[in-house]
């Protein structure tokens, strides 16, 4: 009796928290797109969650454990994807959200401002963002001191550091930029990705080729089982499997698809969401026909629904990352996503997340 009286009150609490959580997320929107991710940025960094009850996550996490090599075990396969916390303010903030796994960045060697104002921009009737935010970051040396003063439990949500290169420098050195960042956070990640997907610092992409991917590798020597590389979705099929394989070749730890996509209209920038959805996905499939399930897969782009995480998954990624969803559905994200990807399971008489990865390419 006293225990289901208990049951009740904690899910009163948590509905009634889970609608506040709604209602601010609502009232953030009123606010231009990037004054508010900086608003509920200094609410997280303050410790918003410690005094509203946070999703109460566990319970919905029975039977979604994934593992990732190089990283470990997680309770479920939904993580935090780069660009949130770019500079780690408010890690712990995401933890009590629920995520299983956080990416800090793209952080840049030396601070940079980004690109100007306005350069974040909602497209609500699509659930979609486009941002062209350029690596506005405070620099890798602040980064790291801020992230050793949290403390992190790296076993308890394992956390990576996502690198890039600062604008000013040039093509010919920016694997140095690569190297300088995990060089700062080798005692303070899970694990590093190479970011050489994002539209929004010129010539970037253009370091997604073989002989790019040969000079990190050369660079990063032994480190490699510990970094993943970011691809970005708009490349031609051939040259996108090409790049894939080279990173399967040269031991990196496995890859993450995928970053934004450019687009032009209404605004210049990279597009994230739902229009991202089915490109990104389609890259997955791309991938996987060069590796066959050799090369571990982290998925990212367009995840707003628990169905969207299970298509990720049957197409063999191991976690999926979100962002533009948080946006949209606010601090009961995960909660969200984790009851609608069980009910995905049950609707197929799965009790394992485990035995659905992959399961688009095997037959019968
Ligand atoms: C405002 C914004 C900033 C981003 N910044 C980064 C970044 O710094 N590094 C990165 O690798 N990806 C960045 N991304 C891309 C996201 O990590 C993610 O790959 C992409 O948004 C697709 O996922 P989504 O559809 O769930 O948003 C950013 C995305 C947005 C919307």
């Amino acid at each position: 009796m006293s225990v289901a009286r208990g049951a009740n009150l904690s899910f009163t609490r948590q509905t009634l928290a889970a609608w506040m959580g709604q209602a601010g997320t609502a009232v953030l929107r009123l606010l231009p797109a990037e004054m508010a991710h900086d608003v509920g940025m200094l609410l997280l960094e303050r410790g918003l969650l410690d005094v509203l009850p946070a999703p109460y996550v566990e319970p919905l996490t029975a039977g979604l454990q994934v593992t990732l090599p190089g990283i470990g075990t997680l309770p479920h396969p939904l993580a935090l994807a780069a660009g949130f916390d770019k500079n780690a303010r408010a890690p712990r903030g995401f933890a009590r959200m629920g995520f299983a796994m956080l990416e800090i960045g793209t952080v840049t060697p030396q601070p940079q401002p980004g690109n100007p104002k306005p350069r974040l921009f909602r497209q609500p009737g699509t659930r979609a963002l486009i941002n062209r935010m350029g690596f506005n970051s405070d620099g890798a040396a602040a980064v790291a001191t801020r992230l050793a003063a949290h403390k992190w439990r790296f076993d308890q949500v394992p956390l990576g550091i996502n690198c890039g290169k600062n604008k000013l420098t040039p093509q010919d050195r920016a694997a140095s930029d690569y190297l300088q960042v995990m060089e700062a956070f080798k005692d303070l990640a899970s694990y590093f990705v190479v970011n050489i997907s994002s539209p929004n610092t010129p010539g970037l992409r253009e370091l997604a080729s073989p002989a790019f991917i040969h000079e990190l590798a050369d660079g990063i020597g032994a480190g490699l089982p510990k970094v993943w590389v970011k691809l970005d979705p708009d490349m031609a099929r051939r040259d996108f499997q090409e790049l894939v394989e080279v990173i399967a070749k040269r031991g990196f730890q496995g890859i993450i698809v995928s970053n934004t996509h450019r687009v032009t209209y209404p605004e210049v920038g990279g597009q994230s969401g739902h229009p991202l959805a089915a490109q990104a996905t389609a890259c997955l499939e791309w991938a996987h026909a060069v590796h066959q399930g050799d090369l571990p897969m982290i998925a990212s782009g367009g995840v707003l629904t628990g169905a969207d995480v299970y298509q990720k998954l049957i197409r063999g990624a191991l976690a999926v990352q979100v962002y533009t969803a948080l946006v949209y559905e606010g601090p009961w994200v995960i909660a969200k996503l984790l009851t609608e990807l069980a009910a995905e399971l049950r609707l197929r008489g799965v009790h394992h997340v485990q035995d659905v990865i992959g399961r688009y390419y095997q037959d019968g």
